[in-house]
């Protein structure tokens, strides 16, 4: 038998495995808003994990619930069986989606449910007889993950350059409603960005609305640099997508389950997309788990399909969706979140992040500083000669200076904390971002 002993087996996911190999960072534990690492030292989390665990760490509800579930019903497959946990769950989720978006489709991870959500919107089209729309327009700097479907309709161009041909139809992208110029600084929601939402004529007037099945969009760009919007933009958005037919997707995998103060940000803005996808705080990051919640008239054209009920509506599905022990660790996280109005909570804690990330306004380095519900993005200035290096000497510093987690993308820092955070909880973060940029070079 070989023995391997070498720390660059495991192939980190986006992250610079050079670097990290040289100076590793291990998490051994996590209890409410810390991380431990192997030595004991308490580490705060500044971005709930990775924007999923809203609920803090180590919620003892949620592992119980897991472990009931893994010595009751291990597994059941979901290919022509159902279980009582998926039942209870999808409608429980539909309960908390806007009205009209009634029908839960599982999968394990938010990408799974953007790949979802591109064949549902496509297949849709084929049958109700407009097989001709298969675009599917994203936006700039939009993420909705890593899967090939994923990449094609993000706007994040690393993500995208070096994977050759991506999915025809994914290649327009809408302007992120940002105007580095005029919007420095702003403080919460920018307003006036119904310009940004009309350039999808252009791409009307460019390839036929014939063409086009579905925009979709993140409520906040998350992954992309924490870019707001208003909810003026996305009501123009729903307007054009009526009026042209195509369908509207909103990708709430970060902004789902409180990160913007309610279930869905659809519910802040008043605004019903025909297709919402979920993952990440779900199940508090606890069991992996995402889905795309479907209106009710998509899945009335798949019921209605021709030929006899034996036929299959979708051909789509994984081996794992609606697995036992991540509806069991879905439904003990919601029961949570309604116990201890985290939503509310998050709610009422972002003008005190607001605040107190603002305050870094004219601190060094820092090019621009934006919040969208509970979170913020604070863009550092790239070093010209090597743009990334910055945000990823700032993982550093928060990790062995400061005792922090901080999510980074490039040179932007990006917080988002579990929603149980207090206001010193905030103070101590907005801290050790001062801290970090004091030090950054
Ligand atoms: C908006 C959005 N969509 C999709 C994804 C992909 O989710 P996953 O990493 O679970 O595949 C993410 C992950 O950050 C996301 O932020």
């Amino acid at each position: 038998m070989r023995q391997i002993n070498d720390i660059s087996s495991f192939w980190l996911p986006f992250t610079p495995n050079r670097a990290f190999n040289a100076e590793p960072r291990l998490l051994t534990r996590a209890e409410g808003m810390y991380f431990y690492d192997e030595t004991g030292r308490k580490l705060l989390d500044a971005c709930a994990g990775l924007w999923c665990c809203n609920a803090g760490h180590g919620r003892k509800p949620i592992a119980d619930a897991i472990a009931k579930a893994a010595h009751e019903l291990d597994f059941a497959p979901t290919f022509q069986f159902s279980h009582p946990g998926a039942l209870a769950l999808s409608q429980r989720i539909a309960a908390l989606a806007p009205e009209g978006l009634d029908h839960v489709f599982f999968v394990n991870s938010g990408s799974e449910a953007a790949d979802t959500a591109l064949k549902v919107a496509r297949a849709y089209f084929q049958k109700i007889g407009q097989g001709s729309r298969f675009r599917v327009i994203g936006r700039e700097k939009g993420y909705h993950g890593s899967t090939i479907a994923g990449i094609a309709m993000g706007g994040i161009g690393n993500n995208r350059k070096h994977f050759g041909p991506l999915i025809p139809g994914t290649d327009d992208h809408l302007p992120l409603p940002y105007d580095a110029a005029t919007m420095r600084f702003t403080r919460g929601e920018p307003q006036n960005l119904e310009k940004y939402a009309d350039a999808l004529e252009g791409l009307v007037a460019l390839h036929g609305a014939e063409t086009i099945a579905a925009v979709i969009v993140e409520p906040f760009a998350g992954s992309g640099g924490v870019y707001g919007a208003s909810k003026s933009y996305f009501q123009r958005l729903r307007a054009l997508c009526d009026k042209y037919g195509f369908l509207l997707i909103f990708d709430e995998v970060i902004t789902g389950f409180g990160r913007m103060g309610h279930a869905f940000a659809a519910e802040r803005y008043g605004v019903t997309p025909d297709i919402l996808n979920f993952a990440k705080g779900v199940s508090n990051g606890a069991a992996p788990m995402g889905g795309s919640i479907v209106s009710n008239k998509i899945y009335d054209a798949f019921m209605a399909g021709s030929g006899g009920t034996h036929n299959i509506e979708l051909f789509h599905g994984h081996t794992y969706s609606a697995h036992p022990l991540a509806c069991a660790a879905a439904m003990a996280t919601l029961d949570i979140y309604r116990d201890e109005g985290l939503f509310e909570h998050a709610l009422k804690m972002e003008k005190v992040l607001e605040d107190a990330v603002h305050s870094l306004k004219g601190t060094r380095l820092v090019a621009d500083i934006r919040n969208a519900g509970f979170a913020a993005g604070i863009e550092i200035e790239s070093d010209p000669k090597a743009p990334g290096r910055r945000g990823l000497d700032a993982i550093k510093l928060a990790f062995h200076e400061q005792d922090m987690v901080i999510r980074v993308g490039g040179d932007t820092i990006a917080l988002s904390p579990p929603l149980i955070a207090s206001e010193s909880d905030i103070a101590k973060i907005i801290d050790g971002v001062r801290g970090v940029l004091e030090r950054l070079t």
